[in-house]
């Protein structure tokens, strides 16, 4: 399928065959494609918890105003977005430091500028966790459905609850759930969008 295609068919799914399971090798396969979604600085201040469990999967569930797609979908993810970029930009960008993709002049660059950038702003911390998790929410539907499988986001939850009962630190944002799984039938095809004329301004 051309990425062209595979937008314009991913749909935001509702109905798991909820026999079907995802095995743990799947669902990092999941993350590890969604983790090269890109961030600023590539800070990549994310975190995937993958709920799959029967028992955990119900405990979200009460959280999520009882979707039932939450305990249906093989596992549904809490994507947490990390307010704190800059105190770690300087760990997180370890593995580019060892790959030789930055230089130390150029990590220790960043992390001045982050921390003048975040460092005082609590409102720009919290809105780069939301873009950056959402980001990497995103092409984990892509990815999911890449695979064959289908995915349905949600904002329908206790974010405190969340925060709260799945162990997120002070400083993450559950910014989403992604129900991932085998689909079952049921499932609408991708909605209608607005007019390009209403969203598009070229100049
Ligand atoms: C951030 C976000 C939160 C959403 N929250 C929910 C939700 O809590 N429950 C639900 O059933 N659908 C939820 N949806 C699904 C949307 O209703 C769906 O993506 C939209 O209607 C477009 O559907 P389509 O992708 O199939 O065209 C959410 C979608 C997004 C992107």
């Amino acid at each position: 399928m051309t990425i062209p295609d595979l937008l314009q068919n991913r749909y935001s799914a509702s109905f798991f065959d909820p026999t079907r399971t995802l095995s743990e090798a799947e669902i990092q396969q999941l993350v590890s494609l969604a983790t090269t979604a890109p961030s600023a600085f590539n800070a990549q201040n994310w975190r995937f918890i993958a709920v799959r469990s029967s028992e955990q999967k119900e405990r979200l569930k009460k959280l999520a105003y009882m979707q039932a797609k939450v305990s249906d979908a093989a596992v549904t993810f809490i994507v947490c977005g990390e307010t704190q970029v800059h105190r770690h930009l300087g760990n997180n960008l370890r593995s580019c430091l060892e790959a030789q993709a930055i230089t130390q002049t150029l990590l220790d660059n960043w992390v001045g500028v982050a921390e003048k950038m975040y460092g005082p702003n609590p409102q720009f911390q919290r809105d780069e966790a939301v873009r950056s998790a959402s980001l990497a929410g995103m092409t984990l539907m892509v990815a999911a459905h890449g695979l064959g499988l289908a995915a349905g986001p949600m904002i329908g939850f206790d974010p405190a609850g969340v925060a709260r009962e799945f162990g997120l630190s002070e400083s993450e944002v559950p910014v989403m759930l992604i129900a991932v799984g085998h689909p079952t039938t049921g499932n609408a095809a991708q909605k209608p969008r607005r007019p390009l004329h209403e969203v598009l301004v070229i100049r």
